[in-house]
């Protein structure tokens, strides 16, 4: 079993940080908050300063990559900025044709499916990627006090677009290949979790303050198959930022049978979805491990009073882990529709509610 990582040894503005803290476990004067997707489309501002510009080029904008993240921190005083950019850039990067299409989602295209086509998945190096070493540079001198979130896609969820394509329901060429080519497939995800760790020592070593593996499509794996046959690609990003001194979040969405596992591969913090209430998380996951959730991402679409009843019951819940090591979130992004008002009330709300 992985060691859990020394709590972060990083020294920079954002180490006392009430969202670092809560990561360390350590006593808070409230509960920190941000939102998975808190930058992008639900901002005005954000569909201005994107007009014009595709999705991936933006992306390699530095200065546009720092005024995206800064937008929802500015607007909604969240605890934690996440960077801007997205799951598939470390891809693009080593050279694999993919682009984001509006309203579909990341699309391949020529498709990973045979053991020749893998010979495309090369590591990634520091030089692919200069714009996030100059943009995480740009972010971390603004930013201050307030932490800066790294992420990447976790593994199987980047072979779920590698191998089928582009997005998809059921992932059946996926797990075709996970169950028919079981040495095919541990190639691939083995070849992912070194361009993925790769991806994430590259904005550490630029000034991030935690990561975040977004391993979203693997709540559709029963526990027998994660364990087998994702869990050790996971573990090898885990492992190999171990002792980087950052804190390693790890989030799926529909994960709930998976939640103990998700921890065991190496996170300090594991980010539940909506579905698992954080006391019952905080059982699977087991002691030593910080919580992040998670509210229903539609309940932002009723009315406050509501909204205020379902965060308070998800800050009651997180009780069962003592004073500390929780991060309010949703259970999964923010909606393109949302009201950004309604989250600005709901960071307020949050921080009054767990204030001690
Ligand atoms: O604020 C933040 O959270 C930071 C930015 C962020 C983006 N993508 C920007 C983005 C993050 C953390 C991601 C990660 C990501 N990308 C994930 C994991 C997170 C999750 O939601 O589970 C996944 C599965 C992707 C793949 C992806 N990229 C999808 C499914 C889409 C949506 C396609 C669509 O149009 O509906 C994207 C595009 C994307 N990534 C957008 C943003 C703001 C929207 C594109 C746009 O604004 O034109």
């Amino acid at each position: 079993m992985p060691t859990p990582a020394a709590p972060s040894a990083e020294h920079g503005p954002a180490h006392d940080s009430v969202f670092l803290r809560a990561c360390r476990h350590e006593p808070v004067e409230h509960t920190p908050v941000w939102f998975m997707r808190q930058a992008g489309r639900s901002l005005p501002e954000y569909l201005k300063v994107r007009e014009g510009i595709a999705m991936l080029d933006s992306c390699m904008r530095p200065e546009l990559v720092k005024e995206i993240t800064l937008q929802p921190v500015r607007r909604h005083k969240v605890d934690a900025a996440i960077f801007f950019s997205d799951i598939v850039v470390p891809l693009k990067a080593i050279g694999i044709d993919v682009d984001i299409k509006p309203g579909v989602g990341p699309v391949i295209a020529d498709p990973i499916r045979t053991a020749a086509d893998l010979q495309r998945l090369r590591p990634l190096e520091p030089d692919d990627v200069p714009y996030i070493t100059e943009a995480v540079g740009l972010l971390v001198a603004e930013l201050g006090a307030t932490p800066l979130i790294g992420f990447a896609g976790a593994p199987y969820t980047l072979a779920s677009y590698l191998v089928e394509g582009g997005p998809s329901k059921n992932h059946e060429r996926t797990k075709a290949m996970m169950y028919g080519a079981p040495e095919l497939w541990a190639e691939l995800v083995d070849r992912l979790a070194v361009i993925t760790a790769g991806f994430l020592k590259v904005q550490i070593e630029a000034g991030v303050s935690a990561v975040q593996l977004f391993d979203s499509w693997v709540g559709s794996l029963a526990p027998d198959d994660y364990r087998r046959s994702v869990m050790p690609a996971s573990t090898k990003v885990f492992d190999a930022v171990a002792d980087l001194g950052v804190p390693r979040i790890h989030f799926g969405v529909g994960t709930g049978e998976l939640l103990g596992l998700m921890g065991e591969a190496g996170a300090d913090v594991v980010g539940v979805d909506w579905r698992v209430p954080l006391n019952v998380a905080s059982l699977r996951v087991g002691p030593g491990k910080a919580l992040q959730g998670n509210l229903d991402p539609a309940v932002l679409f009723a009315p406050t009073k509501v909204v205020e009843t379902k965060a308070r019951e998800v800050l009651h819940a997180a009780n069962a882990l003592g004073t500390s090591g929780h991060i309010f979130n949703l259970g999964h992004g923010v909606l393109p529709s949302m009201d950004p008002d309604a989250l600005t009330r709901l960071v307020a709300f949050v921080h009054e509610a767990s204030a001690r």
